[in-house]
């Protein structure tokens, strides 16, 4: 059963129109997988409702295209329905890659909700709905504009910065085993920003909040014990806008398709940025390795 988290709970309400449950540390998991322990067999006939658009320099108009499928000869992921009905129509259009949720490319909406395609069991519903993920310029289909997404994420500088410079890729840098977990939670993330496209304060100030994967991200490498540009990192956010206009509507983390909690990590955040925590210095002296230690090989 999953268990209520007590730094964020609410009752059920409704905000720009997206349905609030009372908050949990797993992710939203609407649909459900298509499990063997329904007693009634489910009739495998479904009406894919796919949106489609030919792209702005086109003449197209956006609409929604009706496939039937029967689901039982595919796989069982939203992926496989999707790759079926490009044997049935190879003009429809999405990403993916790595089909086992790792490169985090075929992020799409389902039913209303964000999830990755290629770990997302298909409804049982008759009817299932797939859209581009939500307040994305859509280049074609399913696939949307990451340009800006990206631009926001490498403007983190995501890699480790080091005050001595010339010793990068020389020798290992030693972190402790307590500070290497608190990149649990963190690491996992695989950039698919399911989060940012479900948060209403992304879709309304997407050009200067920096939105919950980038923010995750962030922390990512300000929490790190061996990254020493920690003062730059958090002067840089200190804005109104870049991590401040999170107003804890937890969306992010109820989208999260790897059960990551973007929400809980803006809070830490705001925490260092604003001087109310502070980083703890590393556990173990991160040049542990620096004379006789083993090379890293690189
Ligand atoms: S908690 Fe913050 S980042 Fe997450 S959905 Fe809400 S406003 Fe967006
Ligand atoms: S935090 Fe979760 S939803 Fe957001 S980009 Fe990372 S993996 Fe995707
Ligand atoms: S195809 Fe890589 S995450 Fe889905």
């Amino acid at each position: 059963m999953q268990k209520p988290l007590s730094l964020f709970s609410f009752s059920k309400s409704k905000h720009h129109g997206t349905i609030l449950c009372a908050v949990l540390r797993q992710p939203y998991s609407g649909h459900k997988p298509a499990t063997t322990e329904s007693k009634k067999p489910v009739d495998p006939r479904r009406i894919f409702k796919v949106y489609r658009f030919g792209g702005v320099s086109s003449n197209e108009k956006p609409q929604v295209m009706n496939y039937d499928l029967d689901v039982s000869t595919c796989g069982r992921m939203v992926l496989d329905a999707l790759i079926k009905l490009k044997d049935m129509d190879p003009t429809l259009v999405f990403r993916r890659s790595c089909r086992e949720g790792i490169c985090g490319s075929c992020a799409v909406n389902l039913q209303g909700h964000n999830c990755l395609a290629c770990i997302t069991a298909i409804p049982q519903d008759k009817t299932i709905n797939i859209y581009p993920i939500p307040h994305m310029y859509v280049i074609r289909d399913l696939v949307v504009d990451m340009t800006h997404f990206f631009d926001v994420y490498n403007s983190l500088r995501p890699y480790l910065i080091r005050r001595d410079s010339g010793s990068l890729g020389k020798f290992q840098y030693a972190q402790s085993i307590s500070d290497n977990a608190k990149l649990v939670g963190l690491y996992e993330c695989v950039l698919c920003s399911c989060c940012s496209t479900a948060c209403p304060s992304y879709w309304w100030n997407g050009r200067r909040f920096y939105g919950p994967a980038s923010l995750l991200h962030a922390y990512r490498w300000i929490i790190d014990s061996r990254d020493e540009d920690t003062e730059q990192r958090l002067f840089e956010l200190r804005d109104d806008f870049k991590a401040f206009r999170c107003h804890t509507i937890i969306n992010c983390t109820l989208a999260c398709p790897k059960g990551l909690h973007p929400a809980l990590i803006i809070a830490k955040l705001k925490r260092l940025i604003s001087g109310l925590d502070k980083k703890e210095p590393p556990e173990i002296d991160t040049m542990k390795f620096s004379s006789s230690g083993p090379s890293c090989g690189c």
